[in-house]
């Protein structure tokens, strides 16, 4: 494999969320790329299954379970992966919880308590440590966190599922900000519909959102994991070199309508 087709030869890389949908297309496309790749998600037998799947392609990767709303477990998520290869390069932070659309007055506090602590305080959590290895390695580093269409505009999703994917861009900002004196670049990207176990509950909840949603994008159809999974690539890679606070959609069109 050439320096061109694997633009993350070298790199140390860690994906959240990593037992299904994005996650999983992200640690196929970045060990596709040369990464050495540490999968992280709450379902530890579903992680093994998916290191056992690369590992046979002559990938290196490794997985912890963790979840990501425990400041704790992270930490000791990014210790893991810097006491096992040295260091951390780049890390993909995706973990999150769905909402599905309902009158905002009536939803619960269980729905935004989970929705908040899972996509916000998830990716808080995740950036404290990271940063904190990344400045210690010295060797800068690559961040990307998963907004969403509804990062963006509101989608035809949960109020609160809403707001924590503008708080995801807004975390990105600030930390793109902050951090690029340590030559650590902070971006996001904002896919919409993609095929995963979340959409695939939607769908089974909500006969006819499925059509309604494919019309929704120019495109009119769901992403694979992988097309989206290749933008994160994109932007851990040295190849985006001069990108960071950016929020990057994948979605088809989407919000360009
Ligand atoms: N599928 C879509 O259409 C779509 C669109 C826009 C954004 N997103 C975002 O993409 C990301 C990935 O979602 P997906 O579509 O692949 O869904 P998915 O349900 O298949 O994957 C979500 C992943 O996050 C993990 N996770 C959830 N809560 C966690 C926690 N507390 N700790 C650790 N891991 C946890 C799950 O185990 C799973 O691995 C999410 O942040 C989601 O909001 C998805």
């Amino acid at each position: 494999m050439t320096g061109t087709e694997a633009p993350l030869a070298g790199k140390v890389a860690l994906i959240t969320g990593a037992s299904s949908g994005i996650g999983v297309g992200a640690a196929r496309v970045f060990a596709g790329q040369g990464a050495t790749v540490v999968l992280a998600a709450r379902r530890a037998e579903r992680l093994r299954e998916v290191v056992a799947e690369l590992n046979r392609t002559g990938a290196r990767t490794s997985c912890r379970a963790v979840d990501v709303r425990s400041d704790d477990e992270v930490r000791r998520l990014v210790e893991f992966v810097v006491e096992r290869h040295g260091r951390l390069d780049a890390a993909f932070n995706n973990a999150g919880v769905g909402l599905p659309r309902s009158p905002l007055h009536l939803m619960d506090d269980t729905s935004y308590d989970l929705v908040m602590e899972t996509n916000v305080r998830g990716v808080w959590n995740c950036l404290r440590h990271e940063l904190t290895a990344m400045i210690a390695g010295g060797a800068g580093g690559a961040i990307v966190n998963t907004s969403s269409v509804g990062g963006l505009v509101a989608s035809s999703v949960g109020a609160p599922y809403i707001a924590s994917k503008h708080a995801v861009i807004g975390l990105t900002r600030a930390a793109a900000v902050e951090y690029a004196a340590h030559g650590i670049r902070v971006n996001a990207i904002a896919p919409g519909l993609t095929r995963s176990e979340m959409t695939d509950q939607w769908f089974a909840q909500s006969p006819g959102t499925r059509e309604r949603a494919h019309r929704s994008a120019p495109q009119q159809r769901a992403a694979d994991a992988e097309e989206v999974a290749e933008a994160a690539a994109w932007l851990c890679s040295d190849k985006a070199s001069f990108v960071t606070g950016a929020t990057l959609p994948v979605d088809g069109g989407r919000t360009a309508w």
